[in-house]
């Protein structure tokens, strides 16, 4: 934890600013064991191995077990690797790089640091990075050599930051918290008058299946399952996976002859991964006891109230949503939805913008 960071935290339970009331280790500019103060109710918060803890005890079971179950992830799979720039970016578009230079960004749910790593390097004058679980740790030494980014533990749904922040991002968590659109509102919650967000979801549309067969047995075993065991068992539809990616997926394959073939931009996008990551993705997708495939009309729904303009959706490869919105909560009845001019009719009549 760099001293830096200080202007941004909260207390989770208060609001009020956090102040640093002992350091007993100190490494290269981070503060690694310490404490920390509420100026308010003056509850405290431990520093430990260089990261703010800074959830409440008070945190959900459910929540708690979500955090656990990744931190098996991203404890294991804890390397940053060149192909997530362009992934990230297929994401969040149409956030692009530059709209991070110079500006104060939020990430909730950061898992390891792959997107807090990428955000320092666009050039963000700092970036905040919250994740509920272990993996805080793993975030924390992939992002340490980089001044402008700062790694916190801390619960979303309480962000223990100040609502201060330019741009504030979540990619692929949402989907994983009770209630999805709390979530939102808590990203969105963090983010000063006329600055942005950026959410990516799992959709419910072309996903219907996962719904049906695969949420059964995510709830009943995989779940529950050890480590090791998931992991075994994650290999064998990620070596499906990978065969079949290498043999009709391959970029520049346009995916078409015959039958038109199932989820070709997401597995096209995936035709340069090393076999590890197909297992992560996998892994990934079983791992969680809570899932939700969230339809366009939810996602919508969330931004779709006062308090934000501009709001877009994007259906992200024909199998998820990317909403972007700016907050505007002093503009009197701000928040109506303006859909983008490239949105056009997608499959099931959906109203979608092409994806990236
Ligand atoms: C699928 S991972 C995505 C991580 C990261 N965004 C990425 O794409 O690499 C979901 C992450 O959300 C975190 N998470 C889930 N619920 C959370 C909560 N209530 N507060 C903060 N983090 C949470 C998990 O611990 C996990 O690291």
């Amino acid at each position: 934890m760099r001293r830096a960071v200080l202007a941004y935290l909260a207390c989770p339970g208060c609001g009020s600013r956090l102040a640093l009331s002992s350091v007993t280790g100190e490494d290269d500019g981070h503060v690694i064991e310490g404490e920390l103060t509420c100026c308010g109710c003056a509850r405290r918060f431990d520093v430990k191995r260089g990261v703010p803890l800074l959830a409440g005890a008070d945190v959900d079971p459910l929540k708690t077990e979500t955090a656990a179950r990744f931190s098996e992830e991203w404890t294991r799979w804890t390397d940053l690797r060149g192909y997530y720039e362009s992934q990230f970016l297929g994401w969040i578009a149409p956030i692009a790089r530059e709209d991070f230079a110079g500006r104060v960004v939020f990430e909730g749910g950061c898992g390891k640091g792959r997107h807090t790593e990428l955000v320092a390097r666009f050039g963000a004058k700092d970036v905040v990075a919250v994740d509920l679980g272990e993996s805080a740790f793993v975030a924390f030494q992939n992002t340490r050599h980089l001044p402008n980014a700062h790694v916190v533990q801390g619960d979303l749904t309480h962000p223990p930051v100040l609502p201060v922040f330019d741009l504030a991002f979540s990619v692929g968590v949402l989907h994983h918290m009770p209630n999805p659109e709390v979530g939102a509102k808590s990203v969105a919650g963090v983010v000063r008058d006329g600055g942005r967000l950026v959410v990516w979801v799992y959709g419910l549309e072309n996903n219907e299946w996962i719904t049906r067969f695969v949420d059964p047995v995510r709830h009943a075993i995989t779940s529950k399952i050890s480590y090791r065991a998931l992991r075994t068992l994650s290999a064998i539809p990620a070596a499906v996976m990978w065969g079949a990616i290498k043999l009709f997926y391959r970029s520049g394959s346009r995916g078409e002859g015959l039958f038109r073939l199932p989820y070709r931009q997401y597995l096209s996008s995936m035709s340069e991964f090393p076999f590890d990551e197909l297992e992560l993705i996998v892994f990934d997708q079983l791992v969680t006891p809570v899932a939700h495939y969230l339809p366009r009309s939810e996602v919508e729904r969330w931004f779709a109230g006062t308090g934000f303009k501009d709001v877009q959706l994007r259906w992200h490869n024909q199998m998820s949503w990317t909403a972007t919105a700016t907050v505007a909560r002093s503009a009197p009845g701000g928040g109506a939805r303006a859909l983008a001019p490239d949105f056009e009719t997608g499959a099931g009549g959906i109203r979608v913008a092409g994806s990236a």
